[in-house]
Formats: structure tokens, C-alpha cells, sequence
């Protein structure tokens, strides 16, 4: 396995980064999740749009996005596979033991790993914990995802593949990596961006792809919705079957149905939709 790491192609068992990286020790970093299929990266000009947001957010110097190009593809010719998770992380680089950034410059990490398609159907559960859509962070892909692993965590426990937050007045939020649409009365609804979810990619080309509407929404709509789906880079379009303990049809619903096929489709027509 080869990895990007400053630079250069390296091989991963030998690639190293400080132990006083900012990002390993306080998680002054962001990332990317990207879909690679055949070794082509999925949507990588919005990616790297939104890596380039997520970094000035953060106070980061601005990422050299020829670089991290070139690092993706470097990185996918390097490590052939059907469907791969490319995954960029842009740190403060090496600092003091505390928040301050120091002066080194940043780390930038390219690698790959394999993984397997998705099923259609899956489990969600709700979580007491709330997304802060007021904080410094919100909205800002970045490497402090304790919060994400804890809950994350909970819904294993309860058998399902993602837990689904509110933010502090209560609305539906997000999940941990993933954002989230319900069907009400036929019609689709996501939370708007001011809800302090991510601006998910694969949010916003279902948006524009399947039309929905941008809605507050309470958490406990999860009670009554129709039908609920998730969206992200490597989930696409995916239908929760169960939520808590309500059990929806066995089989995505019709509107479901619909948004995937659809993203199926114009995914397929354009690699890379800006
Ligand atoms: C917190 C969070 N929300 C939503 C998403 C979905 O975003 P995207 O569709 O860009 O993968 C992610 C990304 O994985 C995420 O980490």
C-alpha cells in the first residue's frame, strides 16, 4: 500500500508523522472522505472545495489543491481497486503540547483503502447528544470527530450503522457522516445547512438531482416520516428500514426508490458535478 505523505508517494508501513502532530494531539486538522470506483475519485472538485472551506475555517494556511490532485491521483494509480475510500487529512502540522499552533506548516496525508458497496437498506438510531450549530467548528469537516466515534458507538451496540443527532433547539440535525431526508406527505425534506449540519456533498447533488426541500424539521419527525433515507460518499442514497425501534418497510419506499435511481444515474453521467 502506498500513501501520500508531504509530498510524496511513500510506502505506508514506513510513512511516519510527528507524535507532536496538532492533529494527533488536540485534532487541529480536516479531511475528506471520497468515493474512488475503478480509481477515479467521485465529485474530487467539490472535495477539494470543501477541504479548502474546512481548512480556512480552521485557521489552517490554504491547502495547495494541485497538490492534494496530485497526491489523489497519485495515490489511486499507486493501489488499484474496485471501490475504494480516498481520504485526504490536512493537519496544523507539528506544534507545542497544547492549542496553539506552531509554526512547522501543515501535514497533508493521502491514502486509500478498500471497501465494499453498500446495502440498500439500513438501521438508524437516535442519540441523546446534540450537534452544537452555533460552535466554532460547526459546519467544518474536521478531525475532531470524538463526538462522532462515541455515538457511532451507540448505535452498534444497537445493531444499526448510524446515529442520528438534533442540535441544541431540538431540530433534526445529522448523523455521524451522513445527512439525513424524510418523506412527508409524498414530498422530500432535508435540514437546512443553518440546522449546523456538514454541507454534504452527496446532500447537495440529491438536492439538486431529486429536488428537496430544505425544512426545519423536530428530531421526533423520525416518528412519523414516510420514508427516511441517509446520504453520503459512500453510503450514496441509502434507505433506513429502522429507526429506534420503528420498522418502515422492508424495501426502500417509493420516493426513495426514485432518489436512488436518480443518483445512480447522473453519478454514472458525470464524474465529477460541479
Ligand atoms: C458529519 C457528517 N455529516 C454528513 C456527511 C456526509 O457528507 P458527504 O455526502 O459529503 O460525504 C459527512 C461525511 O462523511 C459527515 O462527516
Amino acid at each position: 500500500m502506498k500513501i501520500w505523505l508531504d509530498g510524496e508517494l511513500r510506502d505506508a508501513e514506513g510513512a511516519r508523522v510527528s507524535v507532536f502532530d496538532h492533529g494527533l494531539t488536540v485534532g487541529d486538522g480536516v479531511f475528506e472522505t471520497i468515493k474512488a470506483e475503478r480509481g477515479r475519485a467521485f465529485a474530487l472538485t467539490r472535495h477539494l472545495e470543501r477541504l479548502a472551506t474546512s481548512a480556512r475555517g480552521l485557521g489552517l494556511p490554504e491547502p495547495d489543491l494541485d497538490e492534494v490532485r496530485r497526491g489523489c491521483t497519485a495515490v489511486l494509480d499507486a493501489n488499484p481497486m474496485p471501490l475504494g475510500r480516498l481520504r485526504i487529512t490536512y493537519t496544523g502540522g507539528v506544534s507545542p503540547l497544547g492549542s496553539d499552533r506552531g509554526e512547522a506548516g501543515p501535514t497533508l496525508v493521502v491514502a486509500v483503502s478498500a471497501t465494499s458497496r453498500r446495502p440498500d437498506t439500513t438501521a438508524a438510531v437516535t442519540v441523546p447528544w446534540t450537534r452544537n450549530e452555533r460552535g466554532a467548528l460547526t459546519g467544518l469537516k474536521t478531525t475532531s470527530y470524538g463526538e462522532n466515534v462515541v455515538a457511532l458507538a451507540r448505535a452498534r451496540e444497537q445493531g444499526a450503522s448510524e446515529a442520528l443527532f438534533a442540535n441544541t433547539t431540538g431540530a433534526l440535525c445529522e448523523g455521524t457522516g451522513s445527512n439525513i431526508f424524510v418523506v412527508l406527505d409524498g414530498e422530500l425534506h432535508t435540514p437546512p445547512l443553518a440546522s449546523g449540519c456538514l454541507a454534504g456533498i452527496t446532500r447537495a447533488l440529491t438536492v439538486a438531482w431529486a429536488g428537496a426541500k430544505e425544512t426545519d424539521l423536530p428530531l421526533d419527525v423520525l416518528e412519523s416520516a414516510e420514508e427516511i433515507f441517509l446520504t453520503s460518499t459512500l453510503r450514496d442514497v441509502q434507505a433506513v428500514t429502522r429507526i429506534d425501534g420503528r420498522q418502515l418497510a422492508d424495501e426502500p419506499g417509493p420516493v426513495t426508490a426514485e432518489a436512488m435511481r436518480i443518483f445512480d444515474r447522473e453519478s454514472a453521467a458525470d464524474f465529477d458535478p460541479r
